[in-house]
């Protein structure tokens, strides 16, 4: 199969991808897969790469970054044809050829959120992951939660707060944070890997808590600090016909710091370890994997996806799903299927046919 591989984007977890990217590249199985990497930049440039996973390795003094090297990526001009064509720096056009599946590896809006994805069911080509509307659900915390929540899955208790409402006044925060009991976390709607992110104890850090969240989106949670453990799970999507199915757990311990911030998870920050597989007990982790498939089921999601949840005295609550995972060798995802018997390269060759399949 012809794979393009899709990386970087206009998302703040660009660098992010560049780096989910690298770990593809080096461990895709080239006897089965051509594969055609393809970059985003931070405007949006779709641009011709070079097949070099060690560009993007994740390095805290050097995040890896899609430049502007002046090609341009054409994607198919019908649905009804598979060709993707690329303009050269020097102008001239040359066929790619037929492209069988793409490989968004994207985190973040404009990747992970269904706007990519419904460009590509356009024009027609099959993709990895879900499709637009599990996508856009599950990037949307505040749209998430509703979904989870209807379908009788604990959720952190949270308040929305746009940013007309913000401007106008700052009550509806406070409310929320007076209702919620400190501490809260204060999020973006749609954004990963805790950009934008603060925890807030006391109220004279709320306004500015707010503002670092408005930053990335027009919409923010205030969410409520659950107290418990913190386990993640991953899914696997089905070919047709088939269900889907849970790893096994891994958790997040946090000792050392105020939380799982983006430091910690990608700038070797001390002071988080994790470790899979999760103390958790044969009873706890079926149930967590149930739950897990059931909010990948009720969000209507498709290929792959890491479930986070926390573990409190009165039983597992959901924090989020995210429906293109960290996907590094080191990740948790591909950690919590390594230890469930299928290797980093046996994960993205799976992850690839049941795209295509
Ligand atoms: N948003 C990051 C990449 C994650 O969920 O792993
Ligand atoms: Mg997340």
């Amino acid at each position: 199969l012809r794979v393009a591989v899709l990386f970087g984007g206009r998302s703040s977890e660009h660098s992010i991808s560049c780096a989910t990217a690298g770990g593809v590249l080096h461990a895709i199985d080239r006897d089965r897969f051509e594969v055609i990497p393809i970059g985003i930049t931070r405007d949006g440039a779709f641009t011709l790469e070079a097949d070099d996973p060690s560009r993007f390795a994740l390095d805290p003094a050097h995040m890896p970054e899609v430049v502007d090297n002046g090609t341009r990526v054409h994607w198919p001009e019908s649905s009804t044809s598979r060709e993707v064509t690329v303009t050269a720096a020097d102008g001239r056009v040359t066929s790619l050829g037929d492209i069988d599946i793409v490989f968004p590896i994207l985190h973040g809006p404009f990747g992970e959120d269904g706007t990519l994805q419904g460009l590509l069911e356009l024009v027609g080509l099959p993709y990895v992951g879900s499709g637009v509307l599990a996508s856009a659900l599950g990037m949307h915390k505040h749209f998430a939660k509703t979904v989870l929540q209807g379908a009788g899955i604990a959720v952190a208790p949270w308040r929305t707060l746009t940013a007309r409402q913000w401007a106008e006044s700052p009550d509806a925060a406070r409310e929320a944070f007076t209702a919620l009991g400190a501490p809260v976390f204060v999020k973006p709607a749609r954004a990963g890997s805790s950009v934008g992110v603060s925890k807030v104890t006391v109220e004279a850090d709320l306004a500015a808590a707010v503002e670092t969240a408005l930053a990335e989106d027009d919409v923010v949670l205030i969410e409520g600090m659950v107290v418990g453990r913190e386990v993640e799970i991953a899914v696997l999507g089905g070919r047709p016909g088939e269900p889907a199915r849970a790893s096994v757990a891994g958790e997040v311990v946090v000792t050392g710091r105020d939380f799982y911030d983006f430091e910690a998870k990608y700038l070797a920050a001390p002071g988080v370890d994790l470790i899979c597989p999760a103390d958790l007990g044969d009873e706890r982790l079926a149930e967590m994997a149930d739950l897990a498939i059931r909010a990948f089921e009720a969000i209507g999601a498709e290929g792959l996806a890491r479930v986070d949840f926390f573990l409190t005295d009165d039983g597992f609550v959901i924090n989020e799903l995210n429906t293109m995972p960290g996907f590094t060798p080191i990740s948790m995802f591909p950690t919590c299927w390594l230890n469930s018997g299928l290797s980093y390269p046996e994960l993205i060759t799976e992850l690839i046919e049941v795209g295509y399949a």
